[in-house]
Parts: structure tokens; sequence; C-alpha cells
């Protein structure tokens, strides 16, 4: 949740109130394609006073896990209903909406789950130049509860076979429910009428644009900053580099971004790093190199959790060390991104538990007593993205795959040597090469080679061979948390395997790592 003082105050806000669905965030993603800015709250984060302040246009309740039948579950904040303003009801949103009205839910025997149809009945402004009266449509639906009587002023507007209410409305005080999701990509017109409800329901201008963003960001950025020094650790990724170079149009020579090549990176990263921003931006930056550093404190350790804190707390020193050399800062800009700093409800009950340390260099603003700038804490990934062209980032640049902070290390399970790093470098690049030639690359959410720790026998030419083996990963994902693998065609991964093993010294075996996640990661460690 963003302070109240943070918001584009020039623009429509939409408050999406969350009871836990594990797609509320397309919710938020689907409005804000719609040019309209959109924050999402847990239920139970949203006093009065708060959401007064926030001034939405319009409420959405998201969906939810949890029954309304059961009387202790989430129920909207009664202040949504009482603003005067448009509020739209998403499955377990709609019941709630309902139930709080005056209505009722059932637990229903009639679980619709996936595609189903919906039977318009009655003309409605969530359906202008969508739906025609008497049409039948595909949405996705996922619910075993169900509205059986609505609250007074509402009148059904559409009806499938497991919900008669599937979409219903109350014109005069702006109230609608939909049974179905229209945020997923299989309710087909799901966007427009979302669209619908934010820009002719709600009256949304649809104004929250990147190049708006950018003049509103940097202003902000000026105004915290005032003259004072601000340093950047970039990582090469899309997101700290987006965040530079808005800074460095921001504040100019205040910035002073830090690269720190950890010796753990992919061929040439190091250089077409640098060189983009020494080259297009002239951003005064500084490129530690630290290699033997880094596999110096990585030498014999095996355990990936021991990999990545040695990793971190390093960063964090050598970080530290450049940032005193340039005489101290006042500020750590930082690539934070809307998804990092979403409160989301969780019904899984109890702390969870740490799957992996991510390394990021979130270590250092306590110890250096830095304050953060966060230029990008509003956006989503692909609005990140989208800013960048804005901000005219080479396209190849823009469209990276995602990389993470312990680079190789975690690429390579078991001991990590220079040896094997090398290896390892060459068999990813030819792997990189292949998808981007035969156009795959902007499929797939993110594709790298593993060398691992396993020998196996070969035959080459004449002779025996003992080498590497090596496993190639490539997933699609939306955001990372869950994934699965690309079902790349047979003779494509031939092609690869066939390439790795003519061309890198010291591979002699390659698979294909088909496993999803969960129940597995991304990265192998
Ligand atoms: P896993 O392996 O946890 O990865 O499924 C999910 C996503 O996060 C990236 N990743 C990291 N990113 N620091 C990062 O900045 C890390 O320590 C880290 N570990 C994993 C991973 O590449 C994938 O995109």
């Amino acid at each position: 949740m963003s302070d109240i003082s943070d918001l584009p105050q020039h623009h429509d806000r939409v408050l999406i109130v969350d009871f836990g669905s594990q797609v509320t965030q397309l919710i938020a993603r689907r409005v804000r394609e719609c040019g309209v800015y959109c924050e999402i709250w847990p239920f139970n984060n949203a006093a009065d006073d708060r959401v007064r302040a926030f001034a939405p246009k319009a409420v959405i309740l998201s969906g939810g896990p949890a029954s309304v039948t059961e009387e202790t579950t989430p129920r909207a904040p009664e202040i949504v209903f009482a603003l005067g303003v448009p509020v739209l009801g998403i499955c377990y949103g709609q019941q709630a909406m309902c139930a709080q009205l005056g209505g009722a839910v059932e637990a229903g025997d009639h679980r619709e789950f996936g595609r189903a149809f919906l039977d318009v009945k009655e003309p409605c402004t969530l359906f202008d130049g969508l739906w025609e009266t008497g049409q039948r449509e595909q949405v996705w639906m996922s619910h075993g509860d169900r509205v059986n009587r609505l609250p007074d002023g509402f009148r059904v507007v559409a009806t499938s076979d497991g919900a008669p209410f599937a979409a219903i409305a109350d014109d005069s005080r702006r109230f609608y429910g939909v049974q179905f999701h229209p945020e997923v990509i299989h309710t087909p017109s799901g966007k427009e009428l979302l669209e619908n409800f934010v820009r002719r329901v709600a009256g949304c201008e649809g104004d929250w644009t990147m190049a708006a963003f950018r003049e509103e960001a940097a202003a902000k950025v000026r105004e915290q900053v005032g003259d004072r020094r601000v340093i950047c650790g970039l990582s090469g990724g899309v997101d700290s580099a987006v965040a530079a170079v808005l800074l460095h149009e921001a504040i100019g020579d205040q910035l002073t971004c830090i690269f720190v090549d950890t010796g753990l990176l992919r061929e040439s990263e190091g250089d077409q790093v640098v060189a983009m921003f020494r080259e297009h931006y002239n951003l005064p930056l500084i490129r530690v190199n630290a290699g033997d550093r880094f596999l110096g404190a990585l030498a014999g350790v095996t355990d990936p959790e021991i990999k990545r804190k040695t990793i971190g707390s390093l960063f964090i020193d050598v970080f530290d060390e450049e940032a005193r050399k340039l005489g101290g800062a006042d500020f750590l800009a930082q690539g934070t991104l809307y998804p990092d700093v979403i409160e989301s409800v969780s019904f899984a009950g109890g702390p969870s538990v740490t799957i992996k340390s991510h390394h990021n260099v979130g270590g250092l603003p306590a110890r250096m007593k830095l304050k953060l700038v966060e230029p990008l804490r509003e956006l989503f990934k692909d609005e990140v993205r989208a800013l960048g062209r804005e901000l005219g980032l080479p396209e190849k640049f823009i469209r990276r795959h995602p990389f993470p902070g312990p680079g190789l290390a975690v690429r390579v399970p078991g001991e990590i040597t220079e040896e094997k790093l090398t290896i390892l470098r060459k068999a990813d690049l030819i792997y990189l090469d292949e998808i981007e030639r035969a156009g795959l690359y902007d499929a797939i959410w993110q594709a790298f080679a593993v060398l691992l720790p396993v020998r196996t026998v070969g035959v080459m030419g004449d002779s025996r061979s003992y080498d590497w083996a090596c496993a190639l990963r490539a997933v699609t994902s939306t955001d990372g948390m869950t994934a699965d693998y690309y079902p790349f065609p047979h003779d494509f991964l031939g092609r690869v395997a066939t390439r790795i093993i003519n061309e890198v010294k010291g591979i002699n075996r390659v698979t294909y790592d088909i496993t999803s996640k969960p129940p597995g990661t991304i990265e192998w460690e």
C-alpha cells in the first residue's frame, strides 16, 4: 500500500479490495491496461480514513477462497458501500456484497470450474459494445457457493447453468456483481468488461500512461532527494536499469551507479551492461571487478543457502566500500516493484517457509543508514518494460529474461570453480542463441543452462569421454511464482544438444528439465 502522499494525485484511482484470490493481481493489471491507476489492499487493512483519503473513483471486490456462508469469513469494509462510488464484486466479492446488502448466499452443489457459458438476459452498461441480450458468451468460473437471493435494488443481467445470478446490477447505486472472473484471459471479453466498469460506469479518464508516470515520478524523486546524493546498484536487469535511467533524468549527476561484477555473470554480460549505460546514457557508473573475491569466498562451498548468504553479504561489503570511496550518499535507489510491496491476504496460515533466501541489495539500507528511493514501487513488471521503452532503453535490454542476484552460482550445483563457470557460460550462450534464432525468446519467461555436478561416460570420435552433464531449463510464467516448462519441439532440443556437445569442451551429455513450479523451483538452487 502506498503512502497516501505518494499517490498519483492528478489521476483517477480505483481501489481493489483483496479477499485472497490467486488472481487478484490480474484485476489490477487489467485496470491499469485501461490507463487507470489502482491499488490492491487487503480487506482487513482498509480503515475508513485511509479509504476516504485514497478517494477511489470506483471499488472492485476480488474473489477469494473462503465461504460467505460461514460467519467468520471476510467481508468488505462497509465504507466502500457508503462512498457513493461504483462497486464491482467479482466471485467471492459478489457474494460478500450481496450478503452485506441484504441478499443471501448458499453453499452450492452446482460447482463451476473452468470454462462456462453465460446467457445474457438484459442490457447492462458492463456489456456495452460487447454482449447483446440473448447471446451466449464464454466466461471462466471458479466457484462452489452462489448468490441465491438478491439484495433490494438489484436485477439479474446474465445467468449460467450453475449460477442463476451470474451477473447482477443495481444501476441507481452503480453496484455490480459477476460470479465469473473477467480478469483472466479465459474470459475473452473480460478486459473490455472491466474497462466498461472503470471507464463508462465510473467515468475514469484513462490518462495514467507511462509518459505521465515518467514526468510525475521524476518530479517526485526531485522533491524527495533535493540536492543530496543517491547511489544505485545496477544488476544488469531491467528493473534497476529503468530505475537508474529515470533517476538520471530526474537528478543528473547527483546519481552514481555501482555495478558489481561478481564473476558470476554470463558471457560478456558485464561489458554489455557497462557499455549500454556509458554509451547511451553517459551515466556516472563505477564498475567493480570483484570476481576473485567472490570466487575466493565461495571456494569449497556446496550448500545452496550458504552460497546465497555468502554472495549476499559480500555484495553488501563491496557496495559499501565503493559508496564510502564516493564520500557517502544519503539515498539508495532500488528497482522495487509493486508485486514486492503488495500486502496480499494469505489464507495458508502461519509464517511462510523460506524456500530460498533471495539475494538483492535488501540488507544495505540498514547497514549503511541510507534512505530508500524506489521510483518503480507502484509498477508491475510489464509497466516497467513500457516505461523503459518510454525512456528509450534498447529493446534488447528491455526484453531480457530475469537473472538472479547470485547469478551462475545457483546454476552450478555443488562446488563452483572458474573452470565450471567457463564451461557453463559457453553452453548457456549456445542455448540462448538457438532460442533467439528460433524466434522463441519472447515466449519464454526464463531460459538457461545448468552445469550438473555429474560426470558421465560418452564416446566422441573413437575415444571415450568422461565429462560433465548439462541441463537445459526454460519456463513460462507471469510472475516467477508459478511456472511451467516450455514445450520445445524435439528437433530444437536435439539441435541445441548437438551444438553444445560439439562446441563446448567439458560437456558430453545434455538433458531437458520438465519440472513445473511447484513442486520444483525455477533455479536449481
Ligand atoms: P525460484 O528459483 O525461486 O526463482 O523459483 C524465481 C525467480 O526469482 C529469480 N531468483 C532470484 N532473483 N535474487 C534475485 O534477484 C535471488 O537470489 C534469486 N533467486 C531466484 C529466479 O531467477 C526466477 O526468476
